[in-house]
């Protein structure tokens, strides 16, 4: 059974250099220990098949997203995933449990140098002020953030560069969970989210659902 389930989400694969070798390195790991999942490929429509994703992913024990940096963010077609597979009453909300316990790691490549990730660089900000959305849709599903890996200056890195990334990157999914990192993590905070912050139709929804009234 594949405890590792990857994400990949490049929406022009036939031009990368970084993210395609990540994905085809992780490929050839031996033994079905890796789950990958190229969204692009499955999803050139963009209609994501919701219980698919969600099947993957209950059978996983470590989820990652790889992608390159858009925008200081995600690709779109991941955000649309997010959108549709993290659903209330699923991921979050009354019943939501399907995601907790699991762990969540970025590794994602940049454009941008790690001296333009600086707060005297252009980009202004240290690549870890760009996490929090994912961290807290980590935690508020249950999830435990896990430290993001990053190859930056994506344009620039020698192939061996990259080649080495994509084996350091292999050798992390294999050896997990056997991370020396992860002893020392906290464990996922607590984000109880009011009921009187929920939307109407949603709650009634999930009423209908367990069998209650709307
Ligand atoms: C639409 C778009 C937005 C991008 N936004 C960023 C960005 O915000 N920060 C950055 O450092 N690089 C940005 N880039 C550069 C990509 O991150 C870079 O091309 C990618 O990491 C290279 O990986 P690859 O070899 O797998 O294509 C952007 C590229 C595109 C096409």
């Amino acid at each position: 059974m594949a405890k590792v389930l990857l994400l990949t989400a490049h929406p022009q694969l036939e031009h990368s250099r970084v993210n395609l070798a990540l994905m085809t390195a992780a490929r050839q790991v031996p033994d079905g220990t890796v789950a990958v999942r190229d969204l692009y490929a499955l999803y050139p429509d963009y209609l994501i098949d919701v219980a698919a994703e969600q099947a993957a992913l209950a059978e996983a024990q470590l989820v990652v997203w790889q992608h390159p940096l858009h925008w200081y963010g995600m690709p779109p077609l991941l955000k649309l995933w997010l959108d549709e597979v993290f659903a209330f009453g699923w991921a979050y909300g009354p019943g939501g449990n399907a995601l907790r316990g699991k762990d969540l790691w970025l590794v994602v490549s940049t454009g941008g140098s790690a001296e333009a990730y600086h707060p005297s660089g252009h980009n202004r900000h240290f690549i870890d002020a760009f996490w929090p959305p994912c961290e807290q849709t980590a935690a508020l599903a249950g999830m435990r953030f896990l430290p993001p890996l990053v190859l930056h200056g994506a344009h620039q890195v020698s192939d061996a560069e990259v080649a080495a990334h994509a084996a350091l990157f292999v050798a992390r999914l294999q050896q997990y969970p056997d991370w020396p990192e992860l002893d020392e993590l906290p464990v996922c905070p607590g984000c109880e989210v009011p009921m009187a912050d929920r939307p109407p139709e949603l709650l009634a929804q999930q009423a209908m659902l367990s069998g209650g009234q709307p």
